[in-house]
Formats: C-alpha cells, structure tokens, sequence
C-alpha cells in the first residue's frame, strides 16, 4: 500500500512515519510512505503558495494552482507505478475538522486501497475549488482544530497501516482486538505476578485456554458496557441477532451467524421476523427471513443507495420481491454444511498441507472454474489457499472464500482416490476451528460428490436450501 501526503511540512511527515512497526513494514515493502512538499509546484517565483481570501477575513488561504498541480504529479506517478485506471480511482482525503469523522471501520474500508493521496490544509483552508476538483474524502479525526492536517495524516496512516495483512507481523493479530466486534480491549497482565499488593487474576496462570477466552471476553464486555455504553449497545444487538440465527437453523444460518461473531458483518435489519446482514468484507447481503410473510418487507429494507450486487437469499420466498426489485442476473441453489464439532476433524498422514504464496497463482487458475483469476489472486494474497503436497508436488488445493466459507477444494486427476480430498477439507475445518470459527461450506445441489465428502468428514447438511443471487448494477 502506498501513501503520499501533500503537505507545505513534509518534514513531520517524514519524522512521524519512522516508528518500528510502519518503518519496518515500509523496509519489508509493504508500505511506503512518501511526503511531498506542495511548495515544490508554485508557480510563483518566491515560492508562495498562500494569498489572502476574498471578500476578507482572517488569515491566508493556500492556492488552487500548487496544490492541484501537486495532485497532478502524484497522480502521474501512481499510473506510471500501476496504470492510467489506477491514477483516477484514487481516494484523494482532505484532512479538515469539517470531514467525517474517522472511525474503525473506515480504517478498514481505507485499508483495502492500494494507494492513498492525503492533502494537509494549513492557514485557514484551501481554495474551495481545487479541493472540489481533486478531493474524494473530506475527514476530520475529531472534534477539535489543527493548526494542519499533518497529525490527522499520520493518525489515519497509523490506524490504516497496521490493517494492511503483513504490517503487524509478529504482533497479535488486528481483528482480535479492540473496537473489532465493538468491544473494548481486556485487561492485560505481565511479570510480576504480584506488585503493588495486586495478583495477577488466578486465570490467567492457569493455562486453561478455554477458560482464558472466556474470561476475556467478560471482561471486555464489563469494560465496554461501563466506559463505551454507545458500542456496548451495537455489540449486544449483534450478539442477540447471532445467538437468534444460531437457535432459529445453525446449519441454514451459519454464514450470517459466523459473519457477525467474525466481526465483519453489519447489522443493517434485525427484527423478530428476520435479519438483514451486510459482510463487509465480501460485499455481500444475507437476507433471512422468520416467517414467510417477511419476505417482501426484509427486500424492502435494502438500502437503496447499495453497489452491492450479490445476495445470499435463505428462503426461496426472497426470489420473487427481489425479481420485482432488481434483475436478477443469476442464482445458485446451495445447501450448506456446517461441522458441528469441537474436536479436530482427522487427517491421514500422506499429504503435507501448507499456504500457498502468490507464486501458485498460475496452477491454480488453471484448475479452478468456479472464480476468476482476479478471485484466486486476492485469496493467495489474503493467506487464504493451502495445498496438499505428496512427495513434494502439489496435489490439490482448498481454501477459505471471501465470505468465510469452506470450499475452492480441486484435487489434480492423478492423485484423485487417495484421500487428498479428505485431507484437504479436514485440514481446513481444523484451521477454522483453531480461530474459533464455526467450520462450514457452501454446496451447490446436485454436487454429489461434494456432499458425501461432507457427510464422511462428519459434517452436517441442512436440509433447507438457500440461493446465491447476483443482481445487475
Ligand atoms: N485539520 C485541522 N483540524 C483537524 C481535525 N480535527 N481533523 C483533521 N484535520 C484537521
């Protein structure tokens, strides 16, 4: 990911970025960080780049001709690195109190860019019409005033970098951690285990894992509902919602169930007659509905001003508001399957399953026709395609889908009915397992083949089957 800051003061750009983990991840080339010095474009010959506003008023305003044509040059950059689509596409966040305000969830969202343009206001502001012309984001992180946008760029910069897969290395990973699934951090301990009169909590040194968890988590949640009531308020409701999916159909509702105790899903309806999820991450809309009736009212709740275009219908009662409320380009019936089970699911001892880097990317997408190549190398790149090896060749290989599912399960021709299958699928269930996921994957009905593997494996099938939906944009 890349990150330019137009500034007139790259010099606390440049001061601010060198701290250990953004440094190091800017060495590793994951990031980069490049401050560049507004002043450098004026076209005046002593180097201003401020002039009074009109109609009076205090103070100076930068000018519309440095800063644009500063633009100019870091958008040429950018499609030289990546090409002339990439130049137009990118967010341009002007910093100023008067933006939205930046949260969490616009990290994440920010995170997901591949180059980022800040532009740093100072004086008194910016000549409104550059920023009308160059300006996709206007932010603001908090309510009070900067002298500039400089310590705003950093903050955001710090928050997005370490969601960016590889930042954070070593370090525990981002989503278990605070204001992911809206609930504040718990209480930490380290060596002494006593000091000042005060123990360590007795759990903590028991090595009970289970235990621990759940410990954990009741402490965030004291802590949260005692300091942050405003988030307390949002994770209960999605809680309630993600308990109400799990008794109402575990297997039916796992996707949005898991998408919501995952952290990355949005509760956009949650009603006694059913829920309407949003998977951040996957751009997809869950829709269930309790009673039949609900249906046509639950369409009626999606937002109108959406780009989402895939859906996950789990009642067939969906198919008709959602044909009269869009085109429908296309739909899959599916059963899902769900591993209902806390201990691990067995693995023979042929194959050697491991991540697969980038490198596959050209192996895969010749054996894969479920998804495009644009798919794979986004899963490769997420960590999210392992592959069985036998006798060090790649064998077959499985992964994790966008929305959370098991699947992407190929096994090459020559080493079919070797149990590389079984192997691959257990492991996978395993990995999720491990995270505290609950195991499941999506099957398209008809695929027989699939669901016996399912059912060997332990897995249960539900009986109901739901649709995926693509609608046109
Ligand atoms: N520039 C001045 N004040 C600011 C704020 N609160 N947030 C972002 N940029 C700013």
């Amino acid at each position: 990911m890349n990150f330019y800051v137009m500034t007139l003061f790259p010099e606390m750009i440049e001061q601010g970025s060198r701290s250990s983990i953004l440094g190091r991840a800017a060495k590793n080339g994951i990031l980069s960080l490049k401050a560049v010095n507004i002043r450098d474009y004026t076209e005046d010959k002593h180097g201003k780049v401020d002039d009074y506003p009109y109609g009076g008023g205090a103070g100076m305003l930068m000018q519309a001709q440095p800063v644009y044509d500063c633009f100019l040059a870091v958008r040429d950059k950018i499609e030289l690195d990546r090409g002339k689509d990439a130049g137009s596409k990118t967010k341009v966040i002007y910093l100023t109190p008067q933006g939205k305000t930046f949260h969490q969830e616009m990290a994440q969202e920010f995170a997901k860019e591949e180059d980022i343009i800040f532009l740093c206001g100072h004086y008194e502001g910016v000549d409104e019409r550059v920023l009308e012309e160059i300006v996709t984001d206007y932010v603001s992180i908090g309510d009070y005033v900067l002298t500039g946008g400089e310590l705003g760029a950093l903050v955001m910069i710090d928050a997005i970098a370490r969601l960016v897969p590889g930042v954070l290395n070593n370090e525990v990973s981002a989503d278990i951690e605070t204001f992911h699934n809206d609930l504040l951090e718990y209480p930490q301990y380290s060596r002494p285990e006593r000091w000042h009169g005060k123990e360590v909590p007795p759990v903590l040194l028991s090595g009970a894992h289970k235990k621990i968890e759940k410990w954990r988590l009741e402490q965030s949640e004291i802590r949260t509902e005692k300091m942050r009531p405003d988030l307390y308020e949002k994770y209960r409701r999605r809680k309630n919602m993600a308990e109400k999916l799990v008794r109402e159909n575990k297997a039916l509702y796992a996707d949005m169930s898991e998408s919501l105790y995952r952290g990355r899903g949005i509760l956009v309806y949650d009603g006694e007659d059913g829920a309407i999820i949003l998977d951040k991450e996957a751009e997809v809309y869950m829709l269930a509905a309790f009673c039949e009736d609900a249906a046509e009212k639950i369409v009626g709740l999606i937002p109108e001003k959406s780009d989402v275009s895939q859906f996950i219908l789990h009642q067939e009662v969906f198919l008709p508001p959602m044909e009269r409320r869009y085109r429908l380009k296309e739909k899959m019936e599916c059963r899902r399957a769900v591993y209902n089970q806390d201990v691990p699911a067995p693995m023979s001892k042929r194959t050697d399953v491991v991540l697969l880097d980038i490198s596959y990317l050209e192996e895969i997408a010749a054996h894969y026709h479920l998804g495009s190549r644009e798919y794979i190398k986004e899963r490769l790149l997420q960590g999210c395609i392992f592959g069985a090896f036998i006798e060090g060749r790649l064998a077959g290989f499985s992964g994790e889908h966008i929305e959370g599912s098991l699947g992407m399960l190929e096994v090459f021709p020559e080493y079919r009915r070797q149990g590389v299958a079984q192997d691959l699928e257990a492991f996978m269930i395993n990995f999720h397992l491990s995270k505290g996921y609950l195991p499941y994957g999506d099957i398209i009905v008809g695929n027989e083949a699939s669901l016996g593997l399912q059912r060997k494996l332990g897995l249960k099938i539900s009986k109901e089957t739901f649709y995926w939906a693509n609608i046109e944009k």
